[in-house]
């Protein structure tokens, strides 16, 4: 039998048993002592969180969405029956959708009544098989903790210790499993949408951070969400402007979290662009050492890009991003919908990480970009109206997933970025250094970076003439800088590269385009006099662009944001980080 056909086959039964209407109290038991429940628990106990054959056998059945519940189920001999049989809901709309209500009724019921917080454990060590639990029990202490005390369901670790007979000499190698789960979605705040209420029904309550902006707009729906679906929310409202990205924000979190006594196995939910991304995301890194979060990324920037990011930090001592550490969501939803209310300046540099994965990833992604044009920004990514709204609408969805693919394929392969192949910093070399300095919005920054990276690959011969055009096209079409007088700071863009070289391992490993549109290689050297000649030409090669390569309001300023160059430290260098 096959994964699928075994997980159906132990539904069916319980659903079976379920539709009786017995009490609760009674149905439970009946349930958890039967032989087809012991099965299940078994194997669930003994499936390992990464398995390629199950990961095959449910892409081929179109059954991927499955895969984060049947990972969360291996902990179901440990968590509360509302747990468990929340799981048991999910999984049953995606593998058998007609006996998803019978299994959603009992959870309703089961949510009311006084077993929802007492462990599947507890209640098969009691009952008439009890033997053969307590000597499980005592079994999986030793074989596999993780099924029977996880600190969470979505981390597991483990480690092989070696020494020398007279233990002065001790050698470890350690590794450590998450899984994550993305979702394109739309309308996620409506309030018969599961995909958060699934998550937070069985824990009762939600903590969440919003961004302020968002919360002007799409406040109430949150509150009419969580509340319509019967779950306590506790919502917490940031400003979140780059100069807000600091550890002091990080700490209002923290203690936020510590008043609320937010526990280890508890995604907070996070609502917001990319500064709230990467704060939020710190502060559950930093909390308990770690707490799980669920992103829902409510710009461009974080539905993209900072939203699934691993990479969470803040901002200091005038560097960007200098304190952080590595803690991916467990749930990105990118749903365009929120996307409505940005301001145009907002979503036009969310476009260059879209821009950037186009380039140097995704052929197809880099045409669709194209064709669509700087209709994709004057539409809202087709959430206001347009003559041609449904075609713009389906351009829009196209690309946002073929934009999150890209990026999650060069992220998540390197989660802890310990080599420097990575495509997804094409246009993040030496913006880190002069972005905070200059004002200029990130993805101004960035698209600055990416004209000329892909300009010093034409000049390696590593890109045609007509591929570079092209680029730097696509850039100033969708009104995004390939030029800032910035780059001229000779010292500051040696700085600049300098930090950088050092930040990644002592490689400059700078992303480019290579060989065509869609490929990426790596620049590793370049002296301080090439670098300072390069831009010169550079500059010249820019005024053959529209706007003599000058994006369309670059700075945080022109768009409503408070100038981040204004809380430089100017105690300290300005330099990459
Ligand atoms: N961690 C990573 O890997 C990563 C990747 C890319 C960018 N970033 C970071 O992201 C930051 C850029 O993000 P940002 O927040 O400045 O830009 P953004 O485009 O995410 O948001 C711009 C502004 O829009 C507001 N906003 C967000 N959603 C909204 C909505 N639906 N309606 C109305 N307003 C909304 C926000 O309050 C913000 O002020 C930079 O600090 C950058 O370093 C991090
Ligand atoms: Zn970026």
């Amino acid at each position: 039998m096959t994964e699928i056909e075994k997980l159906i086959a132990a539904l069916n039964k319980i659903a079976a048993e379920l539709n009786q209407q017995h009490p609760v109290e009674e149905q439970i038991p009946r349930v958890l002592r039967s032989k087809y429940f012991r099965e299940l628990i078994v194997s669930l106990i003994n499936h390992p969180m990464y398995d390629p054959k199950t990961e095959l056998e449910f892409q081929k059945q179109g059954k991927v969405a499955a895969l984060p519940i049947l990972r969360k189920m291996r902990g179901c001999f440990s968590q509360p029956t509302v747990l468990c049989f929340s799981s048991f809901a999910e999984i049953a709309e995606i593998l058998i959708p007609s006996l998803a209500p019978i299994f959603r009724s009992f959870l309703n019921k089961l949510q009311k009544s006084n077993q929802a917080g007492v462990t599947v454990k507890s209640l098969l060590c009691l009952d008439r098989d009890a033997d053969f639990y307590q000597n499980l029990t005592v079994d999986l202490e030793k074989n596999n903790p993780h099924a029977l005390f996880p600190t969470s369901p979505y981390r597991e670790s483990e480690g092989s210790v070696v020494s020398s007979s007279d233990d002065h000499t001790i050698e470890a190698v350690m590794t450590h499993r998450s899984f994550t789960s993305i979702r394109i979605e739309e309308n996620v705040l409506e309030t018969s949408n599961p995909i958060l209420s699934d998550v937070y029904s069985p824990l009762g309550r939600c903590v969440c951070l919003v961004d302020k902006n968002v919360e002007e707009s799409y406040g109430s729906k949150i509150d009419k969400y969580f509340s319509d679906n019967g779950i306590i929310l506790h919502k917490f409202v940031y400003r979140a402007m780059e100069i807000d990205k600091t550890l002091a924000s990080v700490e209002k979190m923290l203690h936020e979290f510590k008043n609320l006594s937010v526990a280890r196995h508890e995604p907070v939910l996070i609502i917001g662009g990319g500064v709230l991304a990467d704060i939020g995301g710190l502060a559950c890194a930093l909390f308990n050492r770690n707490t799980p979060y669920i992103m829902v990324g409510s710009s461009i920037v974080s539905a993209i890009d900072a939203g699934p990011s691993p990479r969470t930090c803040c901002d200091g001592f005038g560097y960007k991003n200098l304190t952080g550490a590595y803690h991916a969501p467990i749930l990105t939803i990118t749903d365009k919908s929120f996307f409505k209310t940005l301001r145009k300046g907002w979503l036009r540099h969310g476009v260059a990480e879209i821009i950037k994965m186009a380039i140097v990833k995704d052929a197809k992604l880099f045409e669709q970009l194209e064709k669509i044009g700087i209709d994709l920004i004057e539409t809202k990514f087709g959430t206001v109206s347009h003559p041609n709204s449904s075609a713009i609408n389906d351009a829009s969805r196209e690309i946002l997933a073929g934009a999150m693919r890209s990026y999650v394929e060069s992220e998540y392969g390197n989660l802890y970025e310990t080599h420097q192949c990575r495509p997804h910093a094409y246009g993040h070399t030496w913006s880190p250094g002069f972005e905070l300095q200059s004002g200029l919005l990130h993805g101004h920054a960035v698209s600055i970076g990416m004209g000329f990276g892909a300009f010093l690959s034409w000049k390696r011969d590593w890109l045609g003439l007509s591929d570079l055009n092209r680029i730097l096209n696509l850039i100033t079409d969708y009104e995004l800088s390939l030029w800032h007088k910035i780059l001229l700071d000779e010292e500051l863009i040696w700085n600049a590269q300098t930090s950088i070289t050092d930040k990644r391992g002592g490689n400059l490993a700078a992303p480019v385009p290579k060989g065509c549109i869609g490929e990426c290689g790596y620049i590793n050297e370049l002296t301080r006099t090439e670098l300072r000649n390069n831009i010169l030409e550079y500059q010249s090669f820019c005024n053959k662009f529209a706007r003599n390569g000058h994006g369309i309001e670059p700075l945080c300023s022109d768009v409503g944001l408070e100038n981040p160059a204004d809380v430089l430290d100017i105690n300290n260098p300005t330099k990459a980080a």
